[in-house]
């Protein structure tokens, strides 16, 4: 069996203040849904504050990125021992920073093996652009990103390594796949995680589906057979959260 993880994305959005108002509002609603893994991802700068208000429950942290590299002249950059001083958890290779960042299958691979280093869980994001789903190429794409960014990589824990599926057009459109078209690409996810690790470790792998989840549309998402829950954006910051976190309780 595999426990349901639904976990917040907030991207760039809330100061430190209005990242406790947020939490302090969320709270209850985050700790009653016990048979759920519920992670924040706030950004690097809310990250201590945020530490503070969860630490005494169950409610996991994790940051949104972090570099490979374990200290010295990156300006500007966060190694992954400076995310796990705060964080269990951390969302690699999200199309947006695959987009505006450059990031590469090469440099979620780096991560990946840094995070896991760290004792950090990665939520390691795939998924394919509209013009890529239109040329009917989503499994070639999410096939290479896997193989690209999980080369080489060890599970000794099945639970604890995530892969969110996140097709790019989905993204903060409000136009969700729907809950078979996710499941499809989520079974081929899967199949590829057999072949990479071997079907027992892949059967223990969660898989997330992300892009336009809410409260309305969460229960069907992750009642398919190989959802395990969601990576949420926009609904993160609202209380809608709390009903996404309950469709997977
Ligand atoms: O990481 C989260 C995804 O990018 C989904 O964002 O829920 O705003 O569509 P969204």
């Amino acid at each position: 069996m595999r426990t349901p993880m639904v976990a917040g994305n907030w991207k760039m959005n809330k100061t430190a203040d209005q990242a406790k108002a947020l939490v302090t509002e969320l709270l209850p609603g985050l700790k009653a849904a016990v048979k759920v893994e519920r992670v924040l991802c706030p950004t690097f700068t809310c990250l201590s504050s945020v530490h503070d208000l969860i630490k005494d429950t169950n409610i996991g942290l994790g940051a949104q990125n972090l570099h490979w590299e374990a200290s010295g002249a990156f300006t500007g950059e966060i190694s992954a021992s400076m995310v796990k001083e705060f964080c269990d958890y951390v969302i690699i290779g999200h199309s947006e920073r695959r987009q505006y960042f450059g990031e590469t299958d090469e440099t979620v691979n780096k991560k990946v093996k840094a995070a896991q280093a760290a004792g950090l869980l990665p939520i390691v994001c795939v998924g394919e652009t509209l013009s890529e789903n239109e040329a009917g190429k989503t499994k070639e794409v999410v096939t290479r990103q896997l193989k690209g960014g999980l080369a080489g990589v060890v599970v000794s824990d099945p639970a604890k390594l995530v892969i969110a599926y996140e097709p790019v057009w989905a993204i903060g459109t409000g136009r969700a796949a729907t809950a078979q078209d996710a499941q499809n690409v989520c079974a081929i996810i899967r199949a590829e995680l057999v072949s990479l690790f071997g079907k027992a470790n892949a059967d223990a792998i969660r898989i997330l589906y992300g892009g336009s989840v809410t409260g309305a549309n969460a229960a069907e998402l992750f009642g398919m057979p190989d959802i395990d829950g969601g990576l949420v954006g926009g609904a993160s910051l609202k209380p809608d959260f709390i009903a996404i976190v309950n469709a997977a309780n």
